[in-house]
């Protein structure tokens, strides 16, 4: 069945997943394109509504992204946000202009006109600006809808044509109506049926890969991340004893990671699954490594070598699954961002691996779907809701050589510090959090004795994206208890510092 699809046009904003998240959230299938996407083909990926979204840049630069003045002639609904509303005007023939001074943050909007676009929005509300041109006359055939005090033309629009514009930002939390007006947009302007639902997605996705798999073998990589698991329950669920997991032990793990990957997996969902225990060889290949980019090629090399010899003993397979979600497959209106670090994950395995065909069931998902997919397929909260683990997991949390004292150390301290979020309640606030062993060791007192052992750091950051990120204000009591938990129980550890820096300038990892 062809869903419904509204096309988010990305003109390079850094809130441009979000939009097609919210859009989605709200029933609606959309697609992330890039914005220089020819009107034949936006006609002929034939949507329900078009959405530009922010960007960067100012309409009067030569070199900012433009649009065909075709598109409005469609016949298809556009709604256009930031740079988008400002790409409407300036095309359509009213004027952009740059402000005295840029806006960023709250302001109170004020509706003027009423049209499907503020049903059920109060005639004054908050929203959320982040600009520097703004609209200062609207196109002929446009009105303006809105506007707020230092804003001119807020939201405008022509509602017999059905286009619209917001100089704010509907998508993000602080605009206190902004996912009403995207659902006027989806609903009263564009017409949305609201036929993107996750328990159809598992409905319809287990059908399409029975058909397509039916009693033939297909493999899977477990990960031990929230992809990877929930791919392999829905491909279970079509393929039941067909599909082979392979779940490469590493060493490199979490606390109970290993144990709970077998728990879920094995005992509870009844699946095939091989568990291959190679801790000894990695830390063999790590041993007296310390440079973090070369302990990252040795596990990627090591890791698709385990996995090599696990699927020759298996033999050919149909299909090989992977676990690639939507993120992964956008092309972003920008173009690719610099490498800053060299992320392993399964993309090496196609080459190793002797199968006629991939299957990546998730490729249209974004990670909140992909989480309620799991629950949709009865995962727990503790598999669905994991925090997000590097590929080389410990070994790069570990500053300097990867050991086996350091890792005890390390999963000990990570572990209390995961179960005091959690028991605070953080847990789904907080985006990431783990503990890093650092490579210095101090000098403390415990009981009569002096200690010289190592310092323990906590990261714990708030993202949308992990492109960006914020050091997360953990309350001084919970930080508290960690310190005193992790001190007083983790052997080799004497003293807790708590990391302050955001995303730039650090990186999330410490490595
Ligand atoms: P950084 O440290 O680059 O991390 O700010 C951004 C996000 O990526 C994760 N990360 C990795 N994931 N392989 C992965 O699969 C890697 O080598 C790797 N390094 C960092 C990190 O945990 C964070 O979520």
């Amino acid at each position: 069945m062809q869903h419904q699809r509204v096309l988010v046009l990305d003109f390079g904003g850094q809130y441009n997943q979000l939009i097609a998240r919210r859009v989605r959230d709200l029933g609606v299938y959309c697609d992330l394109k890039p914005c220089d996407m020819s009107v034949e083909a936006i006609k002929a990926y034939a949507p329900i509504g078009i959405i530009f979204t922010g960007g960067p840049n100012s309409v009067y630069d030569e070199t900012s992204p433009k649009i065909d003045r075709a598109v409005f002639s469609l016949g298809i609904p556009v709604f256009g946000i930031c740079y988008g509303a400002q790409l409407i005007a300036f095309t359509m023939g009213g004027t952009v202009i740059r402000a005295a001074t840029s806006e960023y943050g709250k302001r109170e909007c004020t509706i003027v006109k009423e049209t499907p676009m503020s049903e059920g929005v109060p005639s004054k509300s908050v929203c959320w600006m982040s600009h520097t041109d703004l609209i200062e006359k609207v196109p002929s055939g446009f009105e303006v809808l809105a506007v707020t005090d230092s804003c001119p033309v807020t939201m405008y629009g022509d509602p017999v044509r059905k286009i619209y514009g917001v100089q704010f930002h509907p998508e993000v939390v602080h605009t206190e109506y902004g996912n009403r007006i995207l659902e006027n947009f989806l609903y009263r302007v564009c017409g949305a049926a609201g036929d993107w639902t996750m328990s159809g997605f598992v409905e319809e996705q287990t059908r399409i890969l029975k058909d397509k798999i039916g009693d033939k073998k297909v493999l899977l990589a477990l990960s031990g991340g929230v992809d990877s698991a929930v791919a392999a329950a829905l491909v279970h669920r079509a393929a039941g004893k067909n599909l082979t997991c392979v779940f490469v032990d590493h060493g490199l793990h979490r606390k109970y990671e290993t144990e709970e990957v077998m728990r879920v997996f094995r005992d509870e969902m009844g699946m095939n699954l091989i568990m291959a225990d190679a801790r000894s060889r990695f830390l063999q290949k790590l041993a007296g490594v310390t440079d973090p980019e070369t302990k990252r090629k040795i596990i990627g090399a090591e890791f698709i070598k385990v996995f090599e010899e696990e699927a020759k003993k298996i033999g050919a397979v149909d299909f090989l699954v992977q676990g690639t979600i939507y993120p992964d497959v956008i092309e972003s209106g920008k173009g690719k961002s610099a490498v800053i670090k060299s992320h392993h994950n399964v993309g090496g395995l196609p080459d190793v691996v002797d199968f006629k065909e991939i299957i990546e069931p998730l490729r249209d998902l974004f990670k909140d779907e992909v989480r309620r997919v799991g629950t949709e397929l009865g995962l727990s909260d503790s598999v669905v809701w994991r925090q997000p683990c590097p590929g080389p997991a410990l070994a790069i949390r570990i500053m300097g050589e990867v050991t086996e004292e350091k890792l005890e150390t390390l999963r000990d301290a990570d572990f209390i510090f995961r179960d005091e979020i959690r028991k605070a309640g953080l847990d789904r606030a907080i985006w990431q959090y783990f503990a890093v062993i650092t490579n210095s060791k101090t000098v403390g007192v415990q009981g009569d004795f002096r200690t010289y052992e190592n310092v323990i750091a906590l990261r714990a950051i708030t993202s949308v994206d992990a492109m960006t990120a914020d050091w997360a204000r953990i309350p001084f009591e919970v930080l508290e208890s960690i310190s005193t938990r992790i001190t007083n129980e983790v052997e080799h550890a004497n003293r807790v510092v708590y990391d302050i820096t955001s995303k730039p300038p650090a990186t999330i990892e410490w490595e």
